[in-house]
């Protein structure tokens, strides 16, 4: 195991119903901004239910964050923000909205141009200071409500900051907020979690136990739990594990000490901004080509994924790793998600602008072990037409 820090500040909030007590989270003296989406929020109720729970605070709304949230977009918020002396930003939503709030906390008081924020990637933004933020996640998936991530659209690419002081001071997770969500959207949170945490478990071995037996309880879990959530709105007991899986899988404890490979997402979010195509299920399809390119490189741990995760007992080794590939495969696909690439209209020239949009972002040498390049990402895409 490598050496570690490990930090986490985030309160959560867990169960059904739990808005009223907002009020014991958010200061009595704050003056917040409620950010939300496209009006899933509003339209089903949650906005009132969060201005009560704020009482006589001073409160102003800031909607139409959008999908992949966009730099142009949240300006706006930054410039309202300010205008009105907000101390406090309140997100109600997905990752879109939870990351898109994080960059308005951020562009508050940053003395540099805005789009700075977004050009320091994992080293983090050189900010000293942000406006606190509280969340309200209305869809289980990127973990966004207990990390320091956000990913924002800028100039039609996508962008990862990272800052401790974006971590929100709480999260309410109320799995009941989850049921209204559109069952592809289920899928797509099911997907990205699942991504999560085998970006940080299905590299090479560092003896680190506590991690590995952690990420298999995600992983499993989410086999178990994904499909029920997707197929049954009405199993609560499966959803709220599905709510607790995704927020692991991406809160900072599968991190620390381990190798971590986050390919699938530098592909996928190029995918993303080429093609419009939601984030989780840009993962789903590229995962199962990149695992099978990378078998070799990953193969002490996809032999232990295949006997831990997918309890594939029998066999050879390299036929353990075909069939633990495969089921993975299936498992996206029985979350209605179509893991090829063809089937979204990305033919090879689709597949050389995404090669091109990756070297320019100088995403060149990708993986655990930094050597994945444009063209071993290439022959990924080619076996995901
Ligand atoms: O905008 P509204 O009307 O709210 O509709 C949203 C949106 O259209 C809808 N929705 C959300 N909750 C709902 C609901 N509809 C009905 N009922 C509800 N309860 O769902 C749609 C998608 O929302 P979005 O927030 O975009 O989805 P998700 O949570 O998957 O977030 C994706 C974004 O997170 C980034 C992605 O790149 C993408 O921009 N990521 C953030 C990460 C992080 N901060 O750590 C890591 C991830 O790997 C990821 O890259
Ligand atoms: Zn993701």
């Amino acid at each position: 195991m490598f050496k570690f820090n490990y930090y986490n500040p985030t309160q959560i909030v867990f169960g059904e119903d739990r808005i009223a007590e907002l009020d014991q989270h958010v200061p009595k003296d704050a003056k917040v901004m409620i950010v939300y989406g496209g009006g899933s929020a509003k339209k089903f109720g949650t906005i009132d239910k969060v201005a009560q729970a704020l009482g006589n605070r001073k409160t102003i709304e800031f909607s139409g964050v959008e999908p992949n949230p966009r730099f142009e977009t949240l300006l706006k918020g930054v410039e309202l923000a300010n205008e009105e002396g907000i101390d406090f930003l309140l997100a109600v939503g997905g990752g879109s909205v939870m990351d898109g709030t994080k960059f308005i906390a951020l562009a508050m008081h940053y003395d540099k141009e805005p789009q700075d924020i977004l050009f320091h990637g994992f080293k983090g933004v050189p900010a000293t200071k942000s406006t606190a933020i509280g969340c309200i996640v209305t869809l289980p998936a990127t973990g966004s409500e207990m990390n320091m991530g956000a990913v924002i659209t800028y100039d039609e690419q996508k962008y990862v900051l990272m800052s401790p002081l974006v971590f929100p001071k709480f999260s309410f997770l109320d799995p009941l907020l989850t049921k209204t969500l559109p069952k592809e959207q289920i899928a797509n949170g099911v997907a990205d979690a699942f991504v999560h945490v085998v970006e940080q478990y299905i590299t090479y071995p560092v003896d680190a136990r506590v991690q590995d037996r952690m990420s298999e309880g995600i992983l499993k879990t989410l086999i178990e739990v994904g499909p029920v959530t997707y197929n049954d709105n009405q199993d609560m007991s499966a959803r709220k594990n599905f709510m607790w899986s995704a927020t692991n899988a991406l809160n900072g404890i599968l991190a620390p000490g381990v190798p971590q490979d986050w390919a699938t997402h530098m592909i996928g979010h190029e995918i993303t901004s080429v093609f419009g195509i939601a984030h989780g299920r840009t993962l789903a399809i590229i995962l199962p080509y990149l695992l099978r390119a990378r078998k070799d490189k990953k193969r002490e741990k996809l032999l232990q994924y295949a006997e831990r995760v997918w309890d594939i007992s029998s066999g050879k080794d390299d036929e353990k790793i075909d069939q633990a590939i495969n089921k993975t495969e299936e498992f996206f696909n029985s979350l209605g998600i179509v893991t090829n690439l063809s089937h979204y209209g990305i033919d090879d020239n689709g597949i050389d602008t995404v090669i091109a949009n990756m070297e320019k972002m100088g995403l060149t040498a990708l993986s655990e072990t930094r050597d994945l390049g444009p063209e071993a990402i290439r022959e990924i895409l080619h076996a995901a037409r």
